[in-house]
């Protein structure tokens, strides 16, 4: 359509992608065999081929997508070994951001994915660094990452992992986050490694995910309650778009939200587009991620930005504001944000 060809040519921002969720099925397929590791498909188009059905086993009302999502995730990234390994990785995200007019992203990792299989942290660290360095040299693609804590571990685990990741603060990564299973793991578990790291210079933000147990009051944590007086972004929280109050808590912070339309619709959750059209109505600074395009049916940050103008009814003139708001509310140096304007 008109307004995907506006959005695909037009340069863009994503703040919302996992980068262990960039893992293409071609990568993923050549990784295991360097690394001797047994797929269940003898050819990478047959794993391609596969990964149509993730969603297979989704129940009706569609409640399990999380967790039936982060078991194909996990399983996904147990290719991953080496530096080379997690290079090869950001490097290709970092190509197809190149290819689509993304300019600057902010990706998540989650180090304890990796180190609780035996891969040292160093490995990861140092192949992200090495591929965010040559992007924004050699493809003019800029970057920060994310620290994400997996917060059905305890959270002692999450901060004896921010010590390890410490030394590459600002150089790799510019703030911290929680993501993976959200059921009986609010925002609150993580209050005190959410107050160090902002103690420390970096900013804090969480997943509040759709249609999770107690989300309205994981997201009340989120925006007014943990780091000492609420987080500097909400990830997802697009079921505040239902609740006045905390609409209007969002809007009086200046809180982004990053949101990712493709997710709201694996979960078979209807509502998302009204909800986001009243949350950017309220003028709320909300802006489009792709979250896990390998696993989301390829869906790239243009894609989900469709979407979202699609189910919003957002004009050309809406789709421009959600990417100046990505410019306003992304944590890149002054230097960097004045580039991309
Ligand atoms: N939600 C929660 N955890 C995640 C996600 C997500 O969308 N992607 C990777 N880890
Ligand atoms: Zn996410």
């Amino acid at each position: 359509t008109e307004i995907s060809s506006f959005i695909d040519a037009m340069p863009k921002l994503d703040l919302h992608v996992h980068i262990e969720g960039t893992l293409s099925p071609e990568l993923r397929f050549s990784l295991a065999s360097k690394n001797h590791i047994p797929l269940p498909y003898s050819t990478a188009s047959a794993l391609r081929a596969s990964y149509s059905n993730l969603y297979a086993s989704l129940d009706r009302d569609g409640s399990n997508a999380l967790p039936v999502f982060l078991s194909h995730y996990y399983a996904g990234m147990d290719v991953l070994r080496t530096e080379a390994d997690f290079y090869a990785l950001a490097a290709s995200f970092f190509r197809t951001c190149a290819d689509a007019h993304v300019r600057y992203v902010e990706p998540f990792f989650d180090i304890q994915a990796h180190t609780r299989r035996g891969v040292p942290a160093a490995a990861v660290l140092e192949g992200l660094l090495r591929a965010k360095e040559d992007a924004a040299r050699d493809l003019d693609v800029r970057s920060n990452f994310i620290l994400c804590f997996l917060r059905e571990e305890p959270a002692v685990d999450a901060m004896a992992a921010y010590d390890v990741c410490a030394p590459y603060a600002q150089r790799l990564f510019v703030g911290v986050g929680i993501d993976s299973d959200e059921r009986g793991n609010p925002p609150v578990k993580f209050d005190d490694l959410f107050r160090r790291a902002r103690a420390d210079g970096l900013k804090v933000t969480a997943h509040c995910d759709v249609n999770q147990p107690n989300g309205h009051a994981h997201i009340a944590q989120a925006v007014s309650e943990v780091g000492g007086g609420g987080l500097d972004r909400i990830d997802h929280g697009v079921n505040a778009g239902e609740r006045p109050e905390l609409i209007e808590a969002i809007r009086k912070r200046g809180l982004g939200m990053t949101i990712c339309p493709q997710a709201y619709s694996i979960a078979k959750e209807e509502r998302w587009g009204q909800w986001v059209r009243t949350l950017v109505d309220a003028g709320v600074k909300v802006t489009i991620g792709s979250d896990d395009p390998a696993y989301m049916h390829g869906m790239r940050t243009a894609d989900n930005m469709a979407l979202a103008a699609e189910a919003c009814g957002l004009s050309r003139e809406e789709v421009v504001i959600l990417v100046r708001n990505a410019i306003e509310i992304c944590w890149a140096s002054l230097e960097v944000k004045k580039e991309l304007e």
